[in-house]
C-alpha cells in the first residue's frame, strides 16, 4: 500500500465509508495526520448550514506547498514533479523535479513579495499552460496570497469583472498563448481589461509566444527581469507563509443561474486533505506513475488534479499546453506514448470529439502503459463510454466516472479504480466523507433505490465552497437555503437499485457546453449588449460532441437585411463580452417569446423547441400570447 489512506479493497471503502459519516471529525484526522503541519489542529470540523459557516482544522497552521513541495525534497526530490508537453510537438518537452520546481516556485515567491504581494491578496493569473502558470499558482499560496487563475479563453470583459469583484491589485499573464494553430495575445487581452482597472498596481508578464505587446511605464514588468534580479540577490529561499487553517487558498470564478459568475472560495487545509485523499483513492495512484490530466488549470479540475492534488501526493503530473485534435486527433495518443502515461484524466467532449474522427488515429500508438482512465466534467454516454473502454483502456483499464463541481473542491462521487464496480454512465458511490440524498421539489427526502430527484448532501467535507467572494448572503442563497439545512448541488440524479448515482444534469438555468458551465442569463446579458437586440432567451440542447449546445431565440428591433451577418454579429458581440466560449450555437429570430402573464418566460416550451419537439408542448393556455409559440416552432433552426 503506497499511501496509509489510500482504500484498497471493496470492504475497507464501505467501513471507510461509514466511519467517516459516523465520526467525521475521528475519520479526517486520521487521514490529516499524513500531512506536514506547522501547528496541529485544536478542532477538527465546526459547522452549520444555515449561516453557512464550515471551518476544518481550526487552530492549525500549515502552508499547503510545504506538503506539495518541501516535504518530498528529502525522499523525491529528483523524481519528476511536472512533465509539460508543449503546443507544437517539434518544441522539447520539459521536465521540472521536485527540487527543481520547489526552487523556481521560491524565486518567483520573491518576485511577488518584491512587487509587493502579501498575504491576503488577491493576484489574478490568465495564462496559457505553461509550467509557469503552476510555478505562479504555487508561488501566491507560498505567500499567502490568494490565487484567481481565469481561463485562457475568457474575454476583457469578463477579465474586468472578474477583477473587480476580487479587487484584484496584481495580475500575473504571459505576452501570448499557443492553442493548436492559434496564438492567442493575453497581454493584449489584460490590456483591454484594465481599461476599467485602476486598481491593478502591477502585471508582471511571461515570455511565451514572443507576441509583440506593449508595457505600460510603472505597472508593467517582465517575469524574466524579476527573476534575474532575485537571481543577482543569491536566489535566497523563501520559507512558505503560516497559514490558518481556514485561510482562503483561491477564488475560482464559475457560472451560475444569475447573470454575474460567482467566486468561490477554497481555503488551506481542508481542501489540501481532501484533493490529496481523493487523488490518491480514485485514481488509487502509485508513486512514480505519470498522471496526466488534459483540463486547463482555468478550471477547478487542473487546480485539484493538475496541482494541488498530484503535487500534494508527491506524483508526477502532465501538463499539457495544446488541444487535442492539433496537429492532428491522434494528439492524446502521441502524449501518452511519449510519456508513457498511466493515468489519463479528460472530459466526455473530448473522447466524444475524437470518437468522431475514427480509430486511424490511434494506430502505431503504444497505450499500453494506461492502468486507470476517467471521465469528469459532464454524463457520459454509453457509447462514448464504451469506445473508451475498448480503445483506450483496451478493456483493461478501470474508467473512473467522476462527479464533482467546482464548488466541491475534489470529487465527490466516483468509483474507486479497479476497487468499487464501475457502471457505463454512472458516477456510482460517493466518497468517503460524503453522503449524497435526493430530494423531490417539495425539500422532501426520496428515499430507497430506483429513484430520481434533486441532488443533495447532507454534511460538509473538508473541500466544501466556504463562501462566494465579497458576498456571503449569495453563497447561502445559492447553495444552502432551496432546502434547509443541506448543501443542494443544482444536478438532478437517479439512484439505482444497487444504490449507485447517475447524474442527469442540471435542474437550474446553467448548461454544461463541452464540460464548461455557463449560465443562460449571462449568455442573455451578453447577446443583449448588441444594439439590435430587443431581448433574448438562451436554453440547452442536445449536442452529439459538446453534450449540450447553446440556443437562442432573440428578438432584434430592426431587422438588418442579411440575417447570416446578424447572426455574425451577434455571437462576436457574446465572444466580446463572455468569451469564445459562450458563443450560441443557433440564433433563431423570433418577433415574441412566451411569457406568462406575469411576464415570465416560459423556457420548458423553448426547451422542448430546441430538441426538435414541435408539436407536443404542453399547456400554452397560460401565455400571453400562445399564438407566438406556433411561430416559434414553424421557425425553428434544424443542424
Ligand atoms: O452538472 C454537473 C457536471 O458539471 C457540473 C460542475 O461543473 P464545474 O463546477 O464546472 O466543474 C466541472 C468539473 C468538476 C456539475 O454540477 N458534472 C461534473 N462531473 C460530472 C458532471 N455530470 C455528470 N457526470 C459527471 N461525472
Amino acid at each position: 500500500m503506497s499511501y496509509p489512506y489510500q482504500i484498497t479493497s471493496l470492504e475497507a471503502y464501505r467501513e471507510a465509508w461509514q466511519r467517516s459519516i459516523e465520526d467525521p471529525a475521528g475519520f479526517w484526522s486520521s487521514v490529516a495526520e499524513h500531512f506536514t503541519w506547522r501547528r496541529r489542529w485544536e478542532r477538527v470540523l465546526t459547522w452549520n448550514f444555515t449561516e453557512p459557516k464550515v471551518q476544518w482544522f481550526t487552530g492549525a497552521q500549515l502552508n499547503i506547498t510545504d506538503n506539495c513541495l518541501d516535504r518530498h525534497l528529502e525522499a523525491a526530490g529528483d523524481q519528476p514533479a511536472i512533465v509539460w508537453e508543449p503546443n507544437d510537438p517539434q518544441e522539447h518537452h520539459r521536465v521540472l523535479t521536485y527540487r527543481q520546481l520547489h526552487f523556481k516556485v521560491c524565486q518567483f515567491a520573491h518576485v511577488l513579495h518584491n512587487n509587493g504581494v502579501r498575504k491576503g491578496d488577491r493576484v489574478c493569473i490568465y495564462m496559457g499552460m505553461i509550467p509557469e502558470l503552476a510555478i505562479a499558482v504555487l508561488a501566491c499560496a507560498r505567500v499567502g496570497a490568494i490565487h484567481s487563475v481565469i481561463f485562457g479563453g475568457f474575454s476583457a470583459q469578463s477579465i474586468s469583472d472578474r477583477l473587480q469583484d476580487a479587487q484584484a491589485a496584481f495580475v500575473v499573464t504571459c505576452d501570448g498563448a499557443f492553442r493548436g494553430a492559434k496564438d492567442i495575445p493575453l497581454k493584449s487581452v489584460i490590456d483591454d481589461a484594465l481599461v476599467t482597472c485602476p486598481f491593478v498596481k502591477r502585471v508582471i508578464v511571461f515570455t511565451r509566444t514572443r507576441t509583440p505587446v506593449s508595457m505600460i511605464k510603472g505597472r508593467d514588468v517582465w517575469w524574466e527581469d524579476e527573476v534575474h534580479h532575485v537571481e543577482t540577490a543569491g536566489n535566497p529561499p523563501f520559507p512558505a507563509v503560516e497559514m490558518e487553517a481556514e485561510d482562503p487558498l483561491f477564488i475560482l470564478y464559475t457560472s451560475g443561474s444569475t447573470g454575474k459568475p460567482k467566486g468561490v472560495v477554497h481555503s488551506h487545509a481542508g481542501y489540501m486533505v481532501y484533493t490529496n485523499y481523493t487523488f490518491v483513492n480514485v485514481f488509487q495512484y502509485r508513486p512514480g506513475e505519470v498522471h496526466f490530466c488534459t483540463a486547463d488549470i482555468g478550471w477547478i479540475t487542473g487546480h485539484s488534479y493538475i496541482v494541488y492534488g498530484p503535487l500534494g501526493a508527491g506524483g508526477t503530473s502532465l501538463m499539457f499546453e495544446g488541444i487535442p485534435t492539433w496537429p492532428d486527433a491522434g494528439r492524446f495518443w502521441d502524449i501518452v506514448d511519449k510519456h508513457r502515461v498511466n493515468i489519463l484524466y479528460t472530459a466526455p467532449t473530448a473522447i466524444r470529439s475524437l470518437m468522431s474522427y475514427g480509430l486511424g488515429y490511434l494506430e502505431g500508438k503504444c497505450l499500453d502503459t494506461l492502468r486507470v482512465i476517467g471521465t469528469v466534467g459532464e454524463p457520459i454516454n454509453e457509447e462514448a463510454w464504451h469506445w473508451y473502454d475498448a480503445h483506450i483502456g483496451k478493456g483493461k483499464c478501470p474508467i473512473v466516472d467522476t462527479w464533482w463541481q467546482t464548488e466541491t473542491g475534489g470529487v465527490m462521487i466516483s468509483n474507486i479504480a479497479g476497487v468499487t464496480p464501475a457502471k457505463p454512465s454512472y458516477a456510482t458511490l460517493p466518497m468517503p466523507g460524503v453522503e449524497p440524498l435526493l430530494v423531490d421539489d417539495a425539500g422532501r427526502e426520496v428515499e430507497g433505490n430506483g429513484v430520481s430527484g434533486n441532488l443533495c448532501i447532507r454534511s460538509p467535507w473538508p473541500s466544501i465552497i466556504r463562501t462566494t467572494y465579497g458576498d456571503h448572503e449569495r453563497c447561502r442563497t445559492n447553495y444552502f437555503s432551496t432546502y434547509p439545512d443541506l448543501y443542494f448541488t443544482g444536478d438532478g440524479a437517479l439512484r439505482d437499485e444497487n444504490g449507485f448515482y447517475r447524474i442527469t444534469g442540471r435542474v437550474d438555468d446553467v448548461l454544461n457546453v463541452s464540460g464548461h458551465r455557463i449560465g443562460t442569463a449571462e449568455v442573455e446579458n451578453a447577446i443583449n449588449m448588441h444594439a439590435g437586440v430587443v431581448e433574448s432567451a438562451v436554453v440547452g440542447f442536445s449536442h452529439d460532441i459538446k453534450g449540450q449546445g447553446i440556443y437562442a431565440y432573440v428578438i432584434m428591433g430592426e431587422m438588418h437585411s442579411d440575417p447570416a451577418l446578424t447572426r455574425r454579429d451577434i455571437s462576436l458581440t457574446v465572444s466580446r463580452i463572455i468569451g469564445p466560449i459562450a458563443k450560441p450555437d443557433r440564433i433563431q429570430f423570433v418577433s415574441g417569446l412566451p411569457k406568462t402573464r406575469s411576464g415570465k418566460i416560459m423556457r420548458r416550451i423553448l426547451r422542448k423547441i430546441a430538441e426538435g419537439e414541435t408539436e407536443q408542448l404542453g399547456d400554452t393556455t397560460t401565455l400571453l400570447d400562445p399564438g407566438v409559440v406556433h411561430e416559434i416552432a414553424q421557425g425553428r433552426l434544424g443542424q
